[in-house]
């Protein structure tokens, strides 16, 4: 597929590499191409461009920038460049505020989650909540003691989360599909509880399972 990554940060770039290592066309959008020099000197095969260029370039978009700027950036990329195109949301609606005791603020409630506020203006895009519940390092194949782990996705569209399903699978996931929008409420403060041995511990490499 023709993937369009927007951001510059760890999940961007951890992302990008796992779709040109797994045979997909990417473009990284950004405002500062700079910031991904580095990165794009070790992944030649991808291109880099604005928010935009890689919108229009995408078959399917990744959404990887700080949760405060995400509608920002959407509207940057384009509502035309989105419409119609599964859009893999990463980001997680995390506040300024520092954490408490290792606990997260989120600027969202738990009535209403990043990606629905998202959804709701972006109404042509077809949002899939994923990798918002893992670290970077542990996106992309991870190998961990206790085998597959799993991703909580959501989103209003079927044969989107298929299309994200199937890359999921291929980045060595279990998928658990919750089911709509909504649902987001639930996935997003997963990051909360992930970091929580980070920040007390600087435990960081862990991930959620589904055990039936
Ligand atoms: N880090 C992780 O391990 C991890 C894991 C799961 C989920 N997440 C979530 O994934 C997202 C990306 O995380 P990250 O750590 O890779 O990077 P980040 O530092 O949270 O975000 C960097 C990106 O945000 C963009 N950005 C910042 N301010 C902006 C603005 N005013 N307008 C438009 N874009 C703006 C930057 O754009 P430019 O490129 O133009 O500078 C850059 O691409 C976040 O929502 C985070 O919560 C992170």
């Amino acid at each position: 597929m023709k993937v369009g990554v927007l951001g510059s940060g760890d999940v961007a770039k951890t992302l990008g590499g796992g779709f040109l290592k797994h045979g997909h066309e990417v473009m990284m959008g950004t405002r500062t191409a700079a910031k991904l020099s580095d990165w794009a000197a070790q992944n030649t095969k991808a291109r880099v461009g604005s928010f935009a260029d890689a919108a229009a370039f995408a078959e399917m978009v990744v959404l990887a920038v700080k949760g405060t700027a995400s509608a920002d950036a959407l509207r940057a990329a384009g509502a035309a460049n989105l419409s119609g195109k599964p859009v893999i949301d990463a980001t997680n609606p995390i506040a300024d505020a520092p954490p408490t005791n290792g606990v997260l603020k989120f600027f969202t409630n738990l009535d209403e989650s990043l990606m629905e506020r998202l959804q709701r203006e972006f109404d042509g895009a077809r949002l899939v909540k994923a990798f918002n519940s893992v670290g970077s390092v542990c996106m992309v194949n991870p190998e961990l003691k206790g085998g597959k782990p799993t991703m909580f996705i959501c989103g209003n569209d079927d044969s989107a989360k298929k299309t994200v399903a199937g890359i999921l699978d291929q980045f060595g996931w279990e998928i658990a599909d919750m089911g709509k929008a909504e649902a987001a409420r639930a996935i997003e403060p997963l990051c909360m509880l992930w970091c929580i041995p980070g920040f007390l511990r600087n435990e960081w490499l862990h991930a959620f399972k589904l055990l039936e």
